[in-house]
């Protein structure tokens, strides 16, 4: 065994397996920009205080899976920063800081980002995990909150993940949660003889956390809680009707949970989840999000609405696995460059930025450190190279060219090198 080891909850994602990443993050992407969102990076790490206010007390993000960051040279002990465990409180503070309400708004932004959570790993959980992050500020209506689903929506579809089921829930205004937590405090203090431990630790700290409890006990105890629904006052239920009204008409099926409250503490309004059936033991959330409008004020920006969602990709590749489902193979090499012989490595070598200047989107490989041709040409056709081309003395000196075209078997002859490259510019 090496001495070293990827960090427990960590891996390493090898050459063979990158085709599925590259394939989800490019359609993400193309998804994103086409319906308006623009690329946005931001730190992996950032303030601990910021995640602090933005994460909430009482999750098990903010209390438990914090990676706190203190640099060496730090002088006192203060834990000033934190890998960030989720993306949306570093894109809201980099919209603050930046007076993005000052642009035309809506301003809609997107990030693939690694996110670091101190959790217990098992299949599809992971201690650094990836996210696919879509965030839409500026926007308050029901339209936004349907966008954003919308938006992942499209990006599960054109993955060809069909069995995705959608949960989908809404939380009321802040002041509304507050007033049915604080019924909800009252139900379950009577009830706590029937709870978890978790949970009676969280009848008064963050009572919602109950409700999408995995605990049998728990659930036993919610059937029979007030509800959230009855809570909402007419305005957040009119905005949560016209937000399922935009996912009928866009045929996106949902179904209404009304136990879904979310791990992150600044939601209002809409929360919703992807979910997919998992008998393989694996996670069953690809993704979330929800309004966030309170975050803004929260961390000392300007009142802007805001929605969001992250779709979990190392579960999104995992899923595409288990559902075999194809994938864009990577690109195999459109030539291979053997010399036969020292000329032919002295020629290969000095023809290689040629080639490109001709050919500029040509794959090339070549092994000129090696000067067994038997070698090279088994390597050419493992690594599955369209075409062979073997230069020694004797086309240096004839030029003269014989192209071997790996997939047919099939050779051609070129009486100079300018003839070849123009029949491989159109090759790459
Ligand atoms: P979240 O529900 O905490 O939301 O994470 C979103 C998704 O990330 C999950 O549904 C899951 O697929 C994936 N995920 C989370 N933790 C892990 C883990 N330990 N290992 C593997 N995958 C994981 C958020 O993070 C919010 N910031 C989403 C959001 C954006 N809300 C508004 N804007």
């Amino acid at each position: 065994m090496a001495t070293f080891q990827s960090p427990r909850g960590t891996r390493d994602i090898l050459p063979e397996d990158q085709p599925s990443w590259t394939h989800v993050k490019r359609v993400a992407e193309e998804v994103a920009m086409q319906m308006g969102f623009s690329p946005i990076t931001v730190p992996t790490y950032e303030e601990l205080s910021l995640f602090q206010r933005a994460i909430g007390e009482g999750t098990d993000i903010q209390d438990k899976e914090l990676f706190i960051v203190r640099g060496r040279q730090s002088n006192s002990d203060e834990e000033r920063y934190a890998l960030r465990p989720e993306g949306t409180a570093g894109i809201v503070r980099a919209f603050i800081q930046h007076g993005m309400q000052t642009r035309t708004q809506p301003v809609k932004l997107f990030s693939t980002i690694q996110n670091f959570r101190y959790d217990r790993p098992q299949k599809g959980r992971y201690r650094e995990h990836t996210q696919f992050d879509l965030e839409y500020f500026g926007d308050v209506s029901p339209f936004a909150d349907a966008w954003i689903i919308y938006t992942s929506w499209r990006i599960l579809e054109r993955l060809e993940l069909h069995t995705v089921q959608l949960d989908v829930n809404s939380l009321g205004t802040e002041e509304e949660r507050i007033h049915y937590c604080k019924k909800l405090s009252l139900y379950l203090e009577a009830n706590a003889e029937a709870l978890s431990e978790d949970s009676r630790r969280r009848i008064h700290t963050n009572p919602l956390r109950v409700l999408d409890s995995k605990d049998r006990n728990d659930q036993g105890v919610r059937e029979h809680a007030p509800t959230l629904a009855d809570s909402l006052s007419e305005s957040s239920a009119t905005h949560f009707k016209e937000v399922l009204s935009y996912l009928t008409t866009w045929n996106i099926p949902f179904t209404i949970n009304p136990f879904l409250v979310r791990g992150l503490d600044y939601y209002s309004h809409t929360a919703f989840e992807w979910t997919v059936n998992s008998d393989s033991g694996q996670q069953s959330s690809l993704g979330g999000g929800g309004r966030y409008d309170g975050l803004m004020k929260k961390l000392d920006g300007p009142h802007v609405g805001a929605v969001g969602v992250a779709l979990g990709l190392d579960r999104v590749v995992e899923l595409l696995a288990t559902q075999n489902v194809p994938v864009p193979k990577s690109k195999k090499p459109d030539l291979y460059l053997i010399a036969a012989d020292e000329k032919g490595t002295v020629f290969c070598t000095e023809i290689i930025p040629k080639i490109w200047q001709y050919c500029p989107k040509l794959h090339l490989e070549c092994d000129l450190g090696k000067v067994n041709v038997g070698n090279q040409l088994k390597r050419a056709v493992k690594i599955e190279s369209h075409y062979v081309l073997v230069i020694g003395t004797q086309e240096q000196e004839s030029g003269n060219f014989t192209l071997k075209n790996l997939r047919d078997s099939t050779t051609e002859h070129y009486s100079s090198l300018e003839s070849l490259l123009e029949f491989l510019k159109n090759e790459g």
